[in-house]
């Protein structure tokens, strides 16, 4: 009989509820080698999690990590809390023995992200980094179509993660923008996660060379904001990142992480380059995945839309969801991250982006935000 894991998540706002919602629906669209127990839920005001044990479909509420982390009953441990607290609850638990879904970054610095893997490695427990945008199964897609060939040998690889709600110079000064707290701000936050991308797609960064700037060094205290009153803090980390790096195999990259896009507001932009064909990925507009083979006639050249939503096992995952062309959305992206770690806790297997991937996405962030304060390129 298959087993049931029981899962206990901490953090409910909006990470909260995107896995609580996937923790609902994967077994209702995935044939999962596991049962889901929504089990758990952490929050540290009693009152509020409690609502949110009622909306978002748990058994329990707690006010204390520990209680999940400690508690015999609890498989899976889901961290969904700010990058300060995934250190010491991702160790408790994989000491614990729990599988453990971590939200990314996986830490806020190198030392932090080595002490994390160091824990994972002696744990047994399955651990996964949830850089969920892998899942995008044009993302999915387009990985195939580079291990294939498809592309030929890879020249660019170029991203770009836009927003714009830090235009605001009155957007609240909050946890994401304080290092105690987030690590370094945009450039760990989202820059992390085309960071990921491109070490999923194309390979290994070797050297980079990068800025790291913060636009508006203040902004009002978001604790303060919510209780009427306007006092301004510093913002102690970068708002904007980029960066140029040399990949394995003589790949040129260069990515891009900033919240001043105005008119951006989930901007995920990929353009990778081969010797044979190109592709390019908006997030905006993530059911497609364009394509140019350099090899068809001259009369016919062009890029083609690829709508991976094809399903019967053509387009990866989506053969889980409705027929071709009704398209997936955001949350989808964390179904399919919960479907392949519950697969692979019951498998006793690994399962990528883990604590590894999350350690070696640190080295990046950590050598770009190193290479702006020295002025040079740096080995990863
Ligand atoms: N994968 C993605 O696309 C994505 C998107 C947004 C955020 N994130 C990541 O998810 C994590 C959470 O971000 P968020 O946007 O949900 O933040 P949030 O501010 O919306 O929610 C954080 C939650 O953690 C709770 N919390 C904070 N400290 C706690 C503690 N000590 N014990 C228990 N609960 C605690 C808060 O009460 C809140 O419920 C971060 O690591 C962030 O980088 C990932």
């Amino acid at each position: 009989m298959a087993k049931t894991f029981r899962v206990g998540m901490i953090g409910y706002k909006f990470m909260g509820r995107a896995h609580s919602n996937a923790w609902r629906q994967a077994p209702k669209f995935f044939d999962l080698k596991g049962n889901i127990e929504l089990n758990t839920i952490c929050g540290r005001d009693a009152k509020a999690v409690q609502a949110a044990r009622a909306k978002l479909g748990w058994e329990k509420a707690v006010t204390d990590w520990r209680e999940i982390v400690e508690s015999p009953l609890i498989d899976i441990v889901d961290i969904a809390t700010p990058t300060n607290t995934h250190a010491e609850i991702a160790i408790a638990a994989l000491r614990n023995g729990k599988h453990v879904l971590l939200e990314k970054p996986m830490g806020r610095d190198l030392k932090e992200c080595e002490t994390i893997f160091a824990a994972a490695k002696k744990a047994r427990g399955v651990h996964m980094l949830c850089h969920n945008y892998r899942r995008i199964p044009a993302m999915a897609r387009a990985k195939k179509m580079i291990s294939e060939g498809a592309l030929g040998r890879i020249y660019h690889f170029r991203a770009r993660y836009a927003q714009d709600r830090l235009a605001d110079p009155e957007f609240p000064l909050d946890w994401r923008l304080q290092k105690e707290t987030s690590g370094s701000g945009v450039h760990s936050d989202i820059n992390s996660h085309i960071i990921d991308l491109a070490r999923f797609l194309v390979g290994e960064f070797t050297q980079v060379c990068g800025v790291v700037n913060t636009f508006v060094p203040e902004r009002p205290v978001a604790d303060l904001l919510a209780q009427g009153t306007r006092k301004l803090g510093k913002v102690t980390v970068p708002d904007a990142a980029a960066f140029l790096g040399w990949m394995d195999g003589g790949v040129m990259a260069n990515l891009e992480a900033t919240r001043y896009a105005l008119g951006r507001r989930n901007h995920i932009e990929i353009e990778i380059n081969g010797s044979k064909g190109s592709i390019y990925f908006d997030f905006e507009d993530m059911n497609r995945l364009k394509y140019y083979n350099g090899g068809d006639p001259l009369d016919r050249q062009g890029f083609r839309d690829i709508i991976v939503t094809q399903r019967d096992g053509v387009q990866p995952y989506v053969s889980h969801w409705w027929p071709p062309g009704h398209g997936i959305g955001y949350e989808h992206t964390f179904v399919h991250a919960v479907a392949d770690f519950v697969n692979a806790c019951a498998d006793g297997k690994p399962v990528q982006p883990n604590f590894e991937d999350g350690l070696k996405n640190q080295r990046v962030l950590t050598a770009v935000e190193e290479s702006s304060a020295k002025g040079k390129w740096l080995k990863v």
